[in-house]
């Protein structure tokens, strides 16, 4: 055990790490609902910060001003009765909509390619490890934020089914977009979020790895939900 470890008392973690759009999201959800476990989602952190630099007129690259933005992220997430995604609310305002956008993504990529951003979350992203257990959903779950997870899973799916499904998440929410520009985008974000210096997104050496692109979800869940029963008994 390494001092990550302890500061993590103890409790249980299942890391879900992976390219934009595989699914990751929906697959935490289930998971956890069916462990009664909390969620991280990684990603909108970083999300929220590109949102806040965006709010105060910070640009994405302006590092003495975003380490102390990601520091102080002012951020809520609200439990919505009957819905399935949290309330978000930056500095009292609901950005939950906002927070799905393409461009706050592609921004998010970003900013998280910052050694000091990523830096000023860790700690926010290990103080969601509480008690009964954290399915936390990102892509350095497994390899720097939560190393000893008991479980971590590292879903793939090819560029042309994650844009496909990315296309139906957007269009359900009402947000306009194309195939070939989500087609694009998610190079783009693949290419940014694989090749940058700090916490690069690769499988930690002890994940699983799964390539969902001819899955469903349900058999994504039923394969992690036998993981689950050996590992967690
Ligand atoms: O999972 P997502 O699409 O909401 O993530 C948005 C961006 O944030 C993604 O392009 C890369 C970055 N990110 C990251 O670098 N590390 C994480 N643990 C989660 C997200």
């Amino acid at each position: 055990m390494n001092s990550t470890n302890t500061a993590l008392n103890n409790t249980l973690v299942i890391t879900i790490d992976g390219p934009t759009a595989s699914g990751k999201g929906t697959i935490t959800r289930l998971i956890a609902q069916r462990l009664g476990w909390h969620i991280l989602d990684s990603g909108a952190l970083y999300r929220l910060v590109a949102l806040a630099a965006q709010k105060h007129q910070i640009a994405l690259d302006d590092i003495a001003s975003l380490q102390p933005l990601a520091a102080h992220l002012d951020v809520e997430f609200v439990a919505a009765e009957g819905a399935e995604e949290m309330v978000v609310l930056l500095e009292g305002e609901d950005v939950t909509l906002e927070l799905r956008k393409e461009t706050t993504g592609n921004g998010a990529s970003k900013v998280a390619a910052l050694p000091v951003v990523r830096g000023a979350l860790l700690e926010r992203q290990r103080a969601f490890a509480q008690s009964p257990g954290l399915v936390a959903d990102g892509r350095d779950m497994g390899t720097v934020v939560f190393p000893s997870a008991v479980i971590k899973i590292f879903l793939t799916a090819s560029a042309e089914e994650r844009a496909r499904r990315r296309y139906n998440q957007l269009k359900d929410k009402g947000l306009g977009v194309t195939m070939r520009g989500l087609l694009e985008e998610i190079a783009e974000r693949d290419e940014r979020d694989m090749n940058r210096s700090a916490s690069p997104l690769v499988p930690a050496e002890d994940a699983v790895e799964l390539d969902t692109s001819a899955l469903s979800i349900e058999q994504v869940v039923d394969h992690l939900w036998q993981l689950c029963q050996v590992r967690l008994n």
